[in-house]
């Protein structure tokens, strides 16, 4: 059974904190945030200081997906405002993608590695030591709402097969159009955690979408 983490990108920014608390009852298990900075992608959506107000609605972990350029400039920032994991991309410019993942460990979060489409999961491998999770992308970072892209299916047995190798038990989150159907499809190829924004959120009844996502079948859920 998957774990599912709703994205609030996809929530109703006028009422934030309300939807944050809705989806935390509705039996979600992580709240995925998305952060990005208007460089890395050409949206832009919240900060440290949004996270922070949130805290308090609910009691799920936090997952913060910095879609932000030098993510260790802000790892600090997110970590205060108390985030669980921190998730940064391994496409992103910063100082060293292994020393920004040490610092998060060291801010006492999970440290999370994400792949863009284009980009092998192979170019994620060499920090696999360092990482509490993989997040492999399934569309182009920058907008909730896309559609799911099949093709980096094949990513989620290359990394388990290699995450084995290495004697890790590692989850794999996936995110991006991500429905009952496309669901199925990760977590049939081995996904342990969902995010999922539009379908949760612009759902009639989220507590039966969440159900939906994690009745799917796949591994037991490691995290
Ligand atoms: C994309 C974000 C995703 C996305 C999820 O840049 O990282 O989390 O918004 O939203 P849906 O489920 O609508 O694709
Ligand atoms: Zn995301």
């Amino acid at each position: 059974m998957p774990k599912i983490a709703p994205s609030i990108l996809a929530a109703d920014f006028s009422k934030l904190g309300e939807d944050v608390r809705r989806v935390s009852e509705a039996g979600a298990d992580y709240i995925h945030i998305d952060v990005m900075d208007g460089v890395f992608v050409p949206n832009i959506t919240i900060g440290p200081p949004v996270v922070k107000r949130l805290r308090d609605l609910s009691d799920l972990p936090f997952i913060a997906h910095l879609m932000i350029t030098h993510p260790e400039r802000h790892l600090a920032a997110f970590a205060e405002g108390g985030s669980d994991v921190i998730e940064v991309h391994v496409e992103a410019e910063q100082e060293d993608v292994r020393q920004t993942l040490r610092a998060v460990r060291g801010l006492g979060c999970k440290a999370a590695l994400a792949v863009n489409p284009p980009t092998p999961v192979e170019a994620a491998f060499e920090y696999f030591d360092e990482i509490d999770l993989l997040l492999i992308m399934s569309v182009n970072p920058g907008f909730g709402g896309q559609s799911f892209m099949p093709e980096v299916l094949p990513k989620i047995p290359a990394a388990r097969a290699e995450l084995i190798r290495r004697g890790l038990e590692v989850p794999i989150e996936v995110d991006g159009g991500i429905n009952a159907e496309t669901g199925a499809l990760a977590a049939g190829a081995g996904a342990n955690i969902l995010a999922a924004g539009t379908y949760v959120f612009k759902s009639q009844d989220m507590a039966a979408a969440i159900g939906a996502l994690r009745s799917l079948s796949g591994p037991s859920s490691k995290d």
